[in-house]
């Protein structure tokens, strides 16, 4: 241990810069500062091209896709693409038995066709700002944390409501370093953005979670949408008259494709880092939360795959929840493994000797990190019970319509009225296959529960178990006569005027049928504990802002990147395969021969289009193919990613698309701790297959028109 200590230390005195090359996600406005590196690394165009406020720069035709998804204009007329994941839940919502365009995919072959997606926002940043000194005017260093945030909030308003005064913008301010330095963005937000096209589920979610975070990979992750404005090229809520808009700025598309070697940028909205935590918060993450968190989920995917297997029927229902379960579960376990595999949490503590050593003369900063650690203990000590809180006692949806009716006690009149009857509405469809849903909800909640409970975060129910056994018991009873899973009951009690709702929500209620949710939630949300987590929390944020400004005093030559808060950034780096494990190499792209060696008829995952066989059997790609006359797919890189980044442009040298973000490599996730450039790749689909599936597979060529497109 010491000798390892001792040669992570000797690596980072060699490497003062903190920061690995590759690593990063840059500012805008501040990319100047990158653009000696950006072109060393082989970039033919300047900072400028890609922000500029003067004129039209590419990040005109960047934007923000809907809460936390990038989207890019590749026509004059506000076409828009982004990932099939990001405008899921749009062609979900549009899909019917009749036209089911998830399973079968959607293209509109005329505007008319176009559909419009009520509350899906696209977002153009116009401007930013440093506004730094406006919004810390008046805040001094013996204001309490709650002081300083109160004449911070005040600042932020007067400053963003004066930027866009008189004007359609919209502003956001946001901390950066910490509370170090803020910046203001500036921005135009679109309010009738139409669904123009998706490719079916099999070729748009191909390899679904089963290749998630994986490479090789070959999902055709894309969709496409239609921004529209009104007569004056300005937002406007959804009008027919409304029509198609003008872009400053519109993403050329190069069909030469990339090589290994090749540098490329990535241009979008990632949303949250840890780059700068201390060694206490990635051994949280890594060895305290994770691996919970996994295993809990582990439970509840176990239950859904099987269903799953059951019935197509199942399959379609549990989809889109194992989806969004399997997601996390598998990324926090490619983090831990990068995160053990890269001894991040000595590496930190290295680091911090470091900082420790050369403080030790600055009273600034002396104790810092003696006090990161006190604030750490205490923060650690309750932590897990949120964890618990949220991926065991919510894991069923027993206990989540139990939480949902419990937490009507706070409503009255009206309010509860609405809450009742909504709840009624959700349960009318919730009992319509409960004979098949709850043995597997049951059992969601009763294993979840034992495993809280054998680990010690469910003490309240020792009074009356002393075994799994009883708990197991115990909890089966509850389940099978709880007011929750009984419709006649349950619509009695809903329909009830709201009086007497509120009376029975609060006199009888939490004694009977929500007295688990109800002692859970006391348990962990105890004022004893929230205070603990506030106070600890609090403190940690306001060391961290000390921290942070400690280290870039102690490397002034380092470029420190600000952590992803999803704002516009940019990251660079290059096309590169990487060796994930021994005597294995991953080569950087692959292509559409992989989908057939992939195929599989008893897999739902590596289900083939007909279609798409077709052609590759006829090899029909058309100009879309590489040199080599195969169809590429999708291609990894060495940009610094994460979630937010999906649907973000994947630039070449010269600003043309490339590609387009979706994913990590596996081996890699630890990234938004920790970068290592051997293994952190991020994965993009190569344009060329996108096109060639608009194109070849769909007929829409009308789309591909529409774009700019650059053979050489
Ligand atoms: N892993 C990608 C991301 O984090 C894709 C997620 C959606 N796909 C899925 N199979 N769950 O967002
Ligand atoms: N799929 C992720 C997203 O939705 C991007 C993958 C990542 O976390 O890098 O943003």
């Amino acid at each position: 241990m010491k000798k390892l200590l001792a040669l992570i230390a000797a690596a980072l005195m060699m490497a003062p810069t903190v920061c690995h090359a590759d690593e990063g996600m840059w500012i805008p406005m501040l990319l100047g500062r990158n653009q000696a590196a950006m072109q060393k690394a082989g970039m033919h165009i300047t900072a400028q091209d890609i922000y500029d406020i003067n004129k039209a720069s590419l990040k005109d035709a960047v934007l923000l896709f809907g809460g936390g998804c990038t989207g890019e204009f590749v026509s004059d007329e506000g076409l828009v693409l982004t990932n099939h994941h990001c405008g899921y839940s749009y062609i979900v919502k549009h899909s019917t038995v009749e036209h089911d365009y998830l399973t079968n995919g959607f293209w509109a072959m005329s505007r008319e066709q176009e559909i419009p997606c009520p509350g899906l926002t696209v977002t153009r940043l116009v401007y930013m700002q440093d506004v730094t000194k406006e919004v810390l005017d008046g805040v001094n260093a013996d204001m309490s944390e709650s002081e300083r945030e109160t004449v911070i909030e005040n600042n932020i308003k007067a400053v963003g409501d004066k930027a866009v005064e008189g004007t359609h913008y919209r502003y956001v301010i946001k901390p950066f370093y910490y509370g170090n330095q803020y910046f203001m963005y500036v921005n135009e937000v679109f309010t009738d953005v139409r669904l123009v096209g998706a490719p079916p589920s099999n070729i748009g979610k191909f390899g679904g979670d089963t290749d998630n975070w994986m490479w090789p990979r070959h999902t055709g992750d894309f969709s496409m949408f239609r921004v529209y404005v009104d007569g004056d090229n300005k937002p406007a809520a959804y009008s027919k008259d409304n029509v198609p808009y003008r872009p400053l700025k519109h993403l050329e598309i190069s069909l030469k494709g990339v090589d290994e070697g090749d540098f490329t940028f990535v241009f979008g909205y990632p949303g949250t880092t840890r780059r700068y935590v201390t060694h206490d918060y990635v051994d949280m993450a890594a060895n305290q939360e994770n691996p919970v968190r996994i295993a809990l989920r582990t439970i509840r995917l176990d239950h859904y795959n099987a269903a799953m297997r059951q019935s197509a029927g199942q399959r379609l229902k549990y989809a889109s929840r194992v989806a969004s379960i399997a997601n996390g579960w598998k990324k926090w376990q490619g983090e831990s493994l990068g995160i053990d595999r890269l001894h991040g949490v000595e590496q930190k503590i290295a680091q911090e000797e470091q900082f420790r050593k050369w403080a030790v003369d600055k009273p600034q900063y002396r104790d810092v990190l003696d006090q990161m650690e006190d604030n750490y203990a205490k923060l650690r000590e309750v932590e897990m019970e949120w964890v618990y809180f949220s991926e065991a006692v919510l894991a069923s949806d027993f206990m989540q319509r139990a939480y949902r009716l419990y937490r009507m006690m706070n409503l009255t009149g009206e309010q509860l009225e609405a809450a009742a009857a909504k709840m009624l509405d959700d349960s009318h469809k919730y009992f319509e296959d409960f004979e098949q849903h709850s043995p597997i909800d049951k059992s969601i909640f009763t294993e979840c529960f034992i495993y809280m409970w054998s680990h010690g975060y469910a003490p309240y129910l020792n009074k009356k178990c002393s075994t799994a056994g009883d708990v197991e018991k115990l909890l089966n009873r509850y389940y099978d006569n709880n007011i929750i899973n009984n419709p006649k009951k349950l619509e009695k009690l809903l329909t009830l005027p709201a009086d007497k709702l509120h009376k029975k929500l609060i006199d009888e209620l939490p004694a009977k049928d929500l007295d688990l949710i109800g002692v859970a939630y006391s348990y962990t949300y105890s004022s004893a504990k929230r205070q603990q987590y506030n106070d600890a929390d609090d403190n940690i944020q306001r060391l961290m802002r000390t921290y942070i400004k400690g280290m870039m005093e102690q490397y002034p030559d380092s470029n420190f990147f600000p952590d992803a808060n999803l704002t516009l950034r940019v990251a660079y780096g290059h096309v590169e395969g990487f060796k994930p494990k021994d005597a294995t190499y991953y080569t950087a792209y692959s292509t559409i021969d992989g989908i057939m060696e992939k195929e599989n008829p008893d897999v739902y995952d590596y289900r083939v289009e007909p279609r798409l066989k077709e052609l590759w059997q006829k090899k029909d790609y058309g100009h879309y193919a590489n040199k080599k006359g195969e169809l590429p797919v999708a291609f990894i890189a060495t940009n610094h990613t994460t979630g937010g980044n999906s649907g973000s442009p994947v630039l070449n040298a010269d600003g043309q698309l490339v590609g387009i973000n979706f994913d990590r490599c596996w081996e890699g996730t630890m990234s938004d701790l920790l970068f290592d450039p051997a293994y952190c790749r991020n994965i993009s689909l190569d344009i060329r297959y996108c096109l060639f599936i608009i194109d070849k597979y769909a007929g829409a060529r009308h789309l591909v028109d529409e774009m700019t497109l650059v053979e050489q």
